[in-house]
């Protein structure tokens, strides 16, 4: 596994002359933020040597270099999920090559469901605490201590600084952002209702599929960690809803301006 990762990292400090300190991933519908990255060096995922290859429609695979907010960042546009097949290792085995390239913060966002009932559908969530409920761990297995301690806390798993300050950033643009708890959970199913209020009744604001994962592995790797999710669909109490992917990539498309600028405007203060 080491070696895979430096194998890797080696590819990428050859092929980029940047050097980033900030790494971001993108969730579905939620590309737009590469838009604004200038003087790009993109690198597609089939290049990569050891990186998985994403499938699932509306994540395209790219890695993406260049400057945001004055600053130098790589972001990911699509991530590996572990409903496509991957394993937890595989899924988060670009969060390791991101610490193997230097990078000291990650934001990451996605998709997510709201339970809520103070959300409505288009609402940005800063994400100040998750709910592990994938059925393998990211950490399971031999602990290479170069890589993170055996036992992580993660008790400030999102960093209370960012936070704080990107909530000033929300006050100063006007923009409505939630805060709360996301629950991370396998897919590739959108919750039955009796799963929607297990959730909520656990504890959880949000719901979706992906980024536990990659925080835990960033935390593991002592990264500090910023998180959004766009609320895509709304499970309220004693009111079916239906949800598609259609609908939730559409909301997240909507919504992606407020979290671009969030994101935008929080890696220029750093
Ligand atoms: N549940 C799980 N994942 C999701 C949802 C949801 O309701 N919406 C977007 N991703």
């Amino acid at each position: 596994m080491l070696e895979k990762i430096n194998q890797t990292a080696d590819y990428l400090k050859k092929a980029t002359t940047y050097r980033p300190l900030v790494g971001i991933i993108l969730g579905s519908g939620l590309g737009e933020l590469v838009n604004h990255i200038k003087e790009q060096q993109v690198i597609n995922y089939e290049e990569i040597p050891n990186f998985p290859v994403s499938t699932v429609e509306g994540h395209s695979g790219k890695l993406i270099f260049g400057l945001l907010g004055g600053k130098q960042v790589v972001a990911m546009q699509g991530r590996f999920h572990f409903y496509e097949g991957y394993d937890m290792k595989q899924c988060t085995f670009p969060v390791r090559v991101m610490k193997a390239l230097g990078i000291n913060t990650l934001f990451a966002s996605n998709a997510a469901g709201g339970m809520n009932p103070d959300f409505v559908v288009g609402d940005v969530m800063i994400i100040n605490d998750h709910i592990n409920m994938f059925p393998e761990h990211p950490l399971r297995g031999k602990n290479y201590k170069e890589l993170g301690t055996r036992f992580p806390d993660m008790h400030d798993a999102y960093c209370k600084e960012l936070i704080a300050t990107a909530k000033e950033i929300a006050k100063e643009k006007a923009i409505d952002l939630k805060e709360g708890v996301y629950l991370g959970t396998q897919g590739p199913t959108f919750e039955t209702p009796a799963e929607y209020r297990m959730f909520y009744r656990m504890g959880a604001d949000a719901v979706g599929m992906s980024t536990v994962p990659e925080v835990i592995v960033a935390r593991h790797g002592g990264m500090r960690v910023f998180a959004l999710s766009v609320i895509t669909d709304m499970w309220y109490d004693g009111k079916p809803v239906e949800v598609s992917h259609e609908e939730v990539l559409e909301a997240a498309n909507s919504a992606q301006p407020k979290m671009t600028a969030i994101m935008t405007a929080l890696i220029e203060k750093m």
